[in-house]
């Protein structure tokens, strides 16, 4: 159940040029959070309307905290990455529909690219069994490290080179050929749609959270829609990416 909250900063670095860890005291979210769902932040600059979607990274019961991974955008994610520890955020969440794990899965894919690796963090730290996890980035990797901590094997590509294999996730993943239960993927829609079809060719399951830009973030002014099948008459019908998603089967959706 969402919930609208304002929510203490107890954590805030910078990780990566422009990128930002935020670790938020926020009881009532915390309570009802999934993996793969968002939060919507009100960040406070002159003129400041829409709020911002943010994908959850890690979720602490224990603590009662929300970890929020983000990248420097425009001037509503400048004016977040400069309020300080004991500031308060307010946001509603947690909103949208996560992924699904099946119980039955034992062998886990996890495919991430740039600023859509944070929320699959939370993933891994819920899947069980063997989690192989590959990384996209352009040239700074972040939560490498995190990954592992969590028990998953871990893959990084870059496109400069700088860190892992040079190339796309795509490059690593077909060189690897390893098979798996599900696959799970976030990351910018090309990638999504390189995931979906190789996950098509080899006749695994996968689950893609589908980036969009977003107005209200809670279904409400239909702004945020992608293509999907029908059931039946494989006709198409439009889907809510705040609402129905972000996270979509991949070949539920039409790319
Ligand atoms: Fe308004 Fe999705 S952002 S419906």
């Amino acid at each position: 159940m969402k919930s609208t909250c304002y929510a203490r900063i107890i954590e805030h670095i910078e990780i990566a040029p422009d990128m930002y860890k935020m670790v938020l005291s926020a009881e009532e979210i915390v309570k009802s959070a999934k993996v793969g769902q968002f939060v919507n932040i009100h960040c406070k600059y002159p003129g400041s309307l829409l709020p911002r979607p943010i994908s959850i990274c890690e979720i602490d019961p224990e603590f009662n905290t929300l970890t929020l991974v983000y990248a420097v955008l425009g001037k509503g994610t400048k004016a977040l990455s400069q309020m300080m520890v004991g500031e308060e955020v307010e946001m509603i969440g947690p909103l949208g529909n996560g992924f699904m794990i099946p119980e039955d899965a034992k062998d886990h894919i996890v495919i991430g690219g740039g600023i859509g690796t944070p929320p699959l963090l939370e993933l891994v730290k819920q899947l069980k069994g063997n989690i192989e996890v590959y990384l996209g980035f352009r040239c700074h990797p972040i939560l490498v490290k995190t990954f592992e901590k969590y028990g998953a094997k871990v893959y990084v590509a870059t496109e400069d080179g700088s860190v892992g294999t040079k190339g796309n996730v795509m490059d690593i993943l077909k060189e690897r050929k390893h098979k798996a239960d599900m696959i799970y993927s976030c990351g910018p829609k090309s990638m999504l749609w390189a995931v979906a079809k190789w996950a098509a060719e080899q006749e695994i399951k996968a689950q893609v959270s589908m980036e969009e830009r977003m107005a209200c973030g809670i279904g409400a002014c239909v702004g945020c829609t992608c293509k999907t099948k029908k059931k039946q008459d494989q006709d198409w019908q439009n889907k809510r990416v705040c609402k129905d998603g972000p996270v979509f089967w991949s070949d539920e959706v039409i790319w």
